[in-house]
This record gives C-alpha cells, sequence and structure tokens, in this order.
C-alpha cells in the first residue's frame, strides 16, 4: 500500500509512505513517488496529516458504561465514584466485563486510538475483572495493543490481603504496577504502598503508573516518594504518575524544590483534564479550584506528559465517546494552553508524549521499519485539527485498513 500526499509533523513537504509486510518500507518524498501506477489499495491523504495512531493512556475498562449502576454519583465527588463502584464491583462477573470493555475498546478504535493502557481493579478477592481483561487483551489484539495495570483501587495497604492480590495480578500476566497511595489510610501506609509497588516492579520488570495524589488536598505528597523511589533506582523510563492533580493547589515554593527531583527522576506524567475538571474542586465554595496538575509547567521543564480519558461513562464520569481529541482540545482550554506554540504541538499530548508514557519504543513512529501503523487525519496541521475539530480519516493497523470516516457533509440551503 501507498500512502500518497501526506503531511508528516516536523518534515517540510509532502510525503509518501511505502507500507510492505505489515511494516512502514520507505518513505520518500511526493515527487519520488509521483510517477508510480496507483494500486488499489493506495490512499491520498489530500495534503492532510498523517500521524502515528492516537494512545489512550490512562482509562478503566473493567469499570466502563456503568454510570447508574447501580446508583448515580451524586455528589460528583471521586470518593463517592469509589463507593459506587464498591457496590456495582460485587456483581462483576467474567462475561460482563468483557462485553463492556469489548464494546468500548471498539470506540476507541473508531476514534484512530491504536494503543490503551487499562487500570484494572484488583482490589477483589477473585480478580475477575483482571482475567476477563487478559482474555479481553488477546481477543481484541487486532484492534489495538492493550496494556494492563494492576490497580489496587481500595488500597494496597489498608485493602485486606492487598499486597498478595498486587502481586498475584502482576503473576497472571499484567504489564503494569499500580498504587493509589493518597487513599491508604495513612500516609505511612501511603508511603509503603509506593515502596512495596516499586519493589514488586523492579523484582518483575513490569512498568508502573501510579494514580498519584488525586485530590486537591495539598498535602498529598506522594509524588515525591514515587519520584524519587524511580530516580534511585534508575527506573524513570518505566515509571508513570496519573492524575498529580493535588500539584494544582501546591504552593509554588514546594513546587520549585519538586521539579527539581521530577526532572532528576525522568518519569512521565498523565493528566486526565475532562475527569479532573469535574472530580476536583468539589470541596470547594469560591474561588474554586481547576483541580488539574500543572501541565503546561511540567512540560516547560522538559518533561514528559499526555492526556488521557480515565472514564467513559462510569461511577466517576457520565460522559465520553472515546474521542481523546474532545479530551485534547478541553486539556488545552483547561490547562490554559490556547497560545500560539502550544497549538503547533498540541497533538503530541495524545500522540509521542503517550507513547513514551507507555514504553512503546520501536513499536510507535512513523520511521521505515517500524509497524504499519497509521492515520490519516482531516486537517493539515494540529493547530487546524483542534479548531475544527477535526477527526481522522483513516487508522491503518498493520499496513490494512481498520477504519475510515466519511466527514459530515453540510451545506446552507438557499445560499
Ligand atoms: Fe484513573
Amino acid at each position: 500500500m501507498l500512502i500518497t500526499n501526506a503531511r508528516l509533523r516536523h518534515r517540510e513537504g509532502l510525503h509518501a509512505l511505502h507500507l510492505e509486510n505489515g511494516r512502514i518500507a520507505r518513505i520518500t518524498p511526493q515527487a519520488e513517488a509521483q510517477g508510480q501506477p496507483a494500486g488499489p489499495d493506495d490512499l491520498d491523504a489530500g495534503g492532510n496529516l498523517v500521524v502515528p495512531p492516537f494512545v489512550e493512556p490512562h482509562i478503566h475498562l473493567d469499570a466502563t458504561l456503568t454510570a447508574g449502576e447501580p446508583r448515580w454519583n451524586m455528589s460528583g465527588t471521586l470518593f463517592e465514584g469509589i463507593e459506587c463502584w464498591g457496590e456495582r464491583k460485587a456483581t462483576i462477573t467474567q462475561e460482563d466485563t468483557k462485553t463492556r470493555a469489548k464494546k468500548t475498546i471498539r470506540t476507541l478504535a473508531a476514534h484512530g486510538i491504536q494503543h490503551v493502557r487499562t487500570h484494572v481493579d484488583v482490589t477483589d478477592p477473585d480478580l475477575t475483572a483482571l482475567k476477563a481483561l487478559l482474555e479481553v487483551r488477546a481477543e481484541t489484539a487486532h484492534l489495538i495493543d492493550l496494556q494492563i495495570v494492576a490497580f489496587p483501587q481500595e488500597g494496597i495497604e489498608s485493602y485486606r490481603n492487598g499486597r498478595e492480590l498486587m502481586t498475584e495480578a502482576i503473576a497472571l500476566g499484567a504489564d503494569v504496577v499500580g498504587g493509589i497511595p493518597h487513599f491508604e489510610y495513612t500516609r505511612d501506609q501511603g508511603v509503603s504502598s509506593v515502596k512495596f509497588l516499586m519493589d514488586l516492579a523492579e523484582r518483575s520488570g513490569c512498568l508502573v503508573d501510579v494514580h498519584c495524589d488525586e485530590t486537591d488536598d495539598p498535602h498529598s505528597r506522594f509524588l515525591e516518594v514515587l519520584a524519587e523511589e524511580a530516580r534511585s533506582r534508575d527506573m524513570g523510563s518505566r515509571v508513570t504518575a496519573s492524575h498529580t492533580t493535588a500539584m494544582g493547589s501546591y504552593d509554588n515554593a514546594y513546587c520549585a524544590k519538586l521539579f527539581r527531583l521530577l526532572g532528576h527522576s525522568g518519569i512521565s506524567f498523565v493528566s486526565c483534564p475532562t475527569e479532573s475538571i469535574h472530580l476536583q474542586g468539589r470541596f470547594d465554595s469560591f474561588p474554586k479550584r481547576r483541580g488539574v496538575t500543572r501541565v503546561n509547567e511540567l512540560l516547560e521543564a522538559g518533561m514528559n506528559v499526555c492526556f488521557g480519558q480515565d472514564s467513559i461513562v462510569d461511577p466517576w464520569y457520565p460522559l465520553g465517546n472515546g474521542n481523546i481529541l474532545r479530551v485534547l482540545e478541553a486539556g488545552l482550554h483547561i490547562c490554559h494552553m490556547l497560545g500560539y506554540r502550544n497549538l503547533q504541538s498540541a497533538l503530541d499530548l495524545v500522540t509521542d508524549n503517550s507513547a513514551k508514557a507507555l514504553a512503546l519504543g520501536e513499536r510507535y513512529g512513523l520511521e521505515p521499519g517500524r509497524p504499519a501503523n497509521l492515520l490519516i487525519l482531516s486537517a493539515d496541521s494540529d493547530y487546524e485539527m483542534i479548531r475544527s475539530q477535526g477527526l481522522p480519516l483513516y487508522s491503518i493497523r498493520h499496513g490494512q485498513v481498520l477504519m475510515q470516516r466519511q466527514m459530515a457533509q453540510v451545506q446552507l440551503v438557499g445560499e
């Protein structure tokens, strides 16, 4: 397959991408491909952007599509969400979890996402959801590459047999070690949970992704513990801190000191701006905090940050349709990132930065020899994709068309 008239980010002019045997064989200037006869499968990108697939770095596929079951989260807080989920969790079955997760994966694939990291609640003596997602990972491999995080929703230290369940989840095949230190009963438990999970990751060779300081409490400071564990063990490239919303409430003096450690640690950050603006700020009257981490400030300091959806129709967030570009647009607003420079590189937050957080390495990116996974978008720049609320027109996976979309045709009648 040949993809012609492709505009590539960070490269001048138009290009042709030659795909062979599921890999990118060559990328040439468009002029060099001009004389070649068009094959039946060739696609003309028409001067629009061609990018590697979108990445969903943070979602909860075990909880998806359960909002209102058995009751709605009336306060809108994270903590009532955890209570609602605790009630729904008692009724989950493997089949129920698989059906909902697969339905959501199809909506993600329809929006050009081909790499997904899902957290799966392992504070369940039977590990029902984990076993379901392990099967889903194999059964949906034609649509997405799935990383599974062993996520202790109700704590490692403050949940009965929490350490054993985490260890078992990794032994069963989870890819990533999770955590939730700010939810443990005490600060000491939060610290010991981080040390435990980093030990487990170091022993098993797994990646790490911790729900870290997902609160407006400025005294929630487990990020420094996680970053120091990553730095001292030289594991930063394998470690992600998700949410870190408390950083939005830290004072600048503390943050200045913290940033030095964060920079040395080399860890990545995931922000879920639509979820956080909904869940955080709930204990404020006015003025109300935004409840998101310092996305632009981390980026400006040279750190790796990406955006995730977190939830689709679950006890924590009632909306969502799989479109990560909706989260990107909202996030740029919420994080004060509609400046010219931010808009030029906005797609980094749902492509390259996310791939780095997921440690995808050479499995990702538009380079010869890498998998022929890519998107043809509906606009010719990052800025125009955001402004026009663009969408992927084609998603190509292993050199085959996985999804195609026609944009709505609208006419002003009588003009
Ligand atoms: Fe989450």
